[in-house]
């Protein structure tokens, strides 16, 4: 490492993420959106969920958004409405939360798992034909971190084989791939409104968007029990609908999704600047054709665990994303995939780090954390 005289700086504490202070910035236009829910008593559904999914619609450029009650949901949902069924192949990466995989499973369908790029932790499209088969249905690219996935070819293979693509942008509110929005690059996508994403509620919520009249209409039956009118049932569905008190706080906040994406945007800059001389330390990489919008800024890092145990000591709210890839892990070892399967999401499980990146973090805070990360390597 080079350059590692800096003055000691105090002890400070940097939370991973601040709900608290994104509330009291934007306090008055909260309340007022949970009780103008309430005093219409338009709690499920209803006039605000619409609002708030005709909104996101035009935020993401598509026809339509179909307003769910998590992102898991949403991707369960997107698999139902594309006609996947129990036993059809789904592709997708083994480097993302479990949701992703248990929307597949969950419909009795089968994950199967293509590995990821060195740089941008996103499923490799390289690898993906030759995992079709002619069960083969979908694929799932998950933009993880905030970063695209590279969707042309990806898109191109969906077109080839007749494969539903389904973007799983749970972490991608806003990003753009060639100057797209994520949302409106397959033929659907899945979001997750969990309150730390970068559009987040206050509770579970979730949504899809799509340009397909017809998976819109299938989306709108399967979250709301099948239903097409009051008490008439076309099939059995599931009750995976949006509330109208998240639908209403999230329709506040998508005013403020652009300027927190770009603070992200400047933090993660930021980072980059002051960690650029650490050897030790590889700052995130984003692909010519994205734009990153910083869910997660991560890190890979030599002797990662020590850092990690530093930094939580220091005050540093610090996490991994994530240390087990799905093919390891205990629940899914009835896929026979051991140890040496996808070797570029083992090797990155090993060293990424993620620091706080939330849109209200301080110039302060950032040179502590970098600081931090600078006496651990010189000091040890
Ligand atoms: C990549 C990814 N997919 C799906 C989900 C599931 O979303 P939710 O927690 O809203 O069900 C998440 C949320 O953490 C996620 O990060």
């Amino acid at each position: 490492m080079k350059n590692a005289q800096s003055p000691a700086k105090a002890r400070m504490s940097v939370p991973l993420a601040d709900l608290k202070l994104q509330y009291r910035a934007m306090k008055d236009e909260i309340d007022r959106a949970i009780f103008e829910v309430i005093e219409d008593t338009a709690f499920i559904l209803g006039k605000y969920a619409q609002e708030f999914e005709r909104e996101f619609a035009a935020y993401c450029t598509t026809k339509h958004a179909i307003g769910v009650c998590s992102g898991t949901s949403a991707l369960r949902v997107a698999l139902l409405s594309s006609g996947i069924k129990a036993g059809d192949e789904v592709i997708t990466t083994p480097y993302t939360f479990i949701a992703t995989v248990e929307a597949i499973t969950g419909m009795g369908a089968k994950p199967v798992f293509v590995d990821i790029q060195k740089d941008t932790y996103n499923m490799n499209p390289r690898h993906i034909e030759e995992k079709i088969t002619e069960r083969t249905k979908a694929i799932i690219p998950v933009h993880i971190y905030g970063q695209p996935c590279d969707m042309d070819p990806i898109v191109a293979l969906g077109r080839k084989y007749s494969l539903t693509v389904i973007e799983d942008a749970a972490q991608a509110h806003g990003a753009y791939y060639n100057s797209r929005r994520v949302g409106s690059l397959g033929d659907c996508a899945c979001f997750s409104f969990y309150p730390g994403k970068n559009l987040g509620a206050y509770g579970d919520a979730g949504g899809i968007t799509t340009d397909s009249d017809n998976l819109a209409q299938e989306a709108r039956l399967w979250r709301d029990h099948g239903r097409s009118s009051k008490y008439f049932h076309q099939r059995e569905g599931f009750n995976f609908r949006l509330d109208g008190i998240q639908a209403n706080i999230l329709k506040a906040k998508l005013a403020y999704l652009e300027e927190w994406n770009r603070r992200r945007g400047e933090n993660a800059a930021r980072y980059n600047r002051l960690l650029a001389d650490i050897d030790e330390v590889t700052t995130p990489f984003v692909a010519p054709q994205a734009t990153h919008v910083y869910h997660l800024y991560v890190i890979k890092v030599s002797d990662r665990d020590a850092l990690f145990d530093h930094l939580r000591a220091h005050g540093v709210g610090v996490g991994v994303h994530y240390p087990v890839p799905l093919h390891l892990q205990e629940a899914y070892t009835h896929l026979g995939l051991g140890e040496g399967a996808f070797p570029v999401a083992e090797e990155c499980a090993q060293s990424v780090l993620s620091l706080p990146v939330f849109p209200e973090l301080t110039q302060e805070q950032i040179e502590y954390v970098v600081q931090c990360i600078k006496d651990f390597y010189t000091k040890g």
